[in-house]
């Protein structure tokens, strides 16, 4: 089977009713990034930070996963799928996708302050409070890769883009980096397809543009990817 690799931002769970971060009404015009997003943050303000994660997890347990979702998930009866998502939710997971790498970290998950390599799961319904330490007595904080922190999982996510036959990017405005540099790994003549509603400005010319929302665009992509088997 061909080797298919799925680049996922926020857009791809936006039909799920999960915000973006840089569309107009997006989460970053009502958070300060650096006040919830940053090691400063954190440690200015950790009641504050805690909280804004509490609720996005909570938020993530009343959402669905989309038909973008599903249509990533039923693509591997024909092709070997790996997805490389920057969204910190579960829904390629929930729509039973097998191959999910999570570049910016887990809403459903914590780590201890100081240690991302260690990682515990947060029970359904459980918030993460200043003062939950792990066994070793160290405060847990949410497993996500706030701005200025590494990227662990970069290395795997280049190697798979590299390996592809197929690269597909959906719903990212390709504002961030790492994650926005993972297109220049992809070989020349590897075809690439983008989904997104609006324009995104990319370095490359060969790009074939989906201009659709995830569900549609996911659905335009399965019947061309039928010539690609
Ligand atoms: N379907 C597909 N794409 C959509 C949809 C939709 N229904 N709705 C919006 N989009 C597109 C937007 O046009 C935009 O190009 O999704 C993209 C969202 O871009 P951003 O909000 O910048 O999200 P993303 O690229 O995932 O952000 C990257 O930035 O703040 C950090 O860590 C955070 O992982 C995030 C990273």
């Amino acid at each position: 089977m061909k080797k298919l690799v799925v680049l996922t931002g926020a857009g791809m769970s936006a039909e799920s009713g999960i915000s973006t971060f840089r569309d107009s009404g997006g989460l970053w015009e009502k958070y300060k990034v650096e006040e919830v997003a940053t090691p400063e943050g954190f440690e200015a303000n950790p009641g504050l930070v805690l909280d804004f994660y509490n609720q996005r997890r909570k938020q993530l347990y009343t959402c669905q996963p989309n038909e973008g979702h599903l249509g990533l998930a039923a693509l591997e009866k024909d092709f070997e799928v790996y997805i490389i998502t920057q969204n910190v939710d579960n829904l390629h997971e929930r729509a039973s996708s097998t191959n999910v790498l999570h570049l910016h970290g887990e809403l459903t998950k914590a780590c201890p302050v100081g240690d991302p390599y260690t990682v515990y799961d947060i029970p359904p319904g459980k918030d993460l409070q200043l003062g939950d330490t792990d066994p070793q007595g160290r405060q847990l904080r949410p497993f996500i890769v706030w701005f200025g922190e590494a990227v662990p999982m970069i290395e795997p996510a280049i190697r798979q883009i590299a390996d592809a036959d197929i690269f597909v990017i959906i719903g990212t405005s390709l504002n961030v980096y790492p994650a926005a540099g993972l297109l220049g790994y992809a070989r020349r003549g590897q075809p690439i397809f983008l989904i997104d509603p609006q324009e995104v400005h990319t370095c490359r010319t060969d790009i074939h543009f989906i201009r659709a929302l995830a569900s549609e665009g996911v659905r335009q992509l399965t019947r061309l990817l039928k010539e690609y088997r």
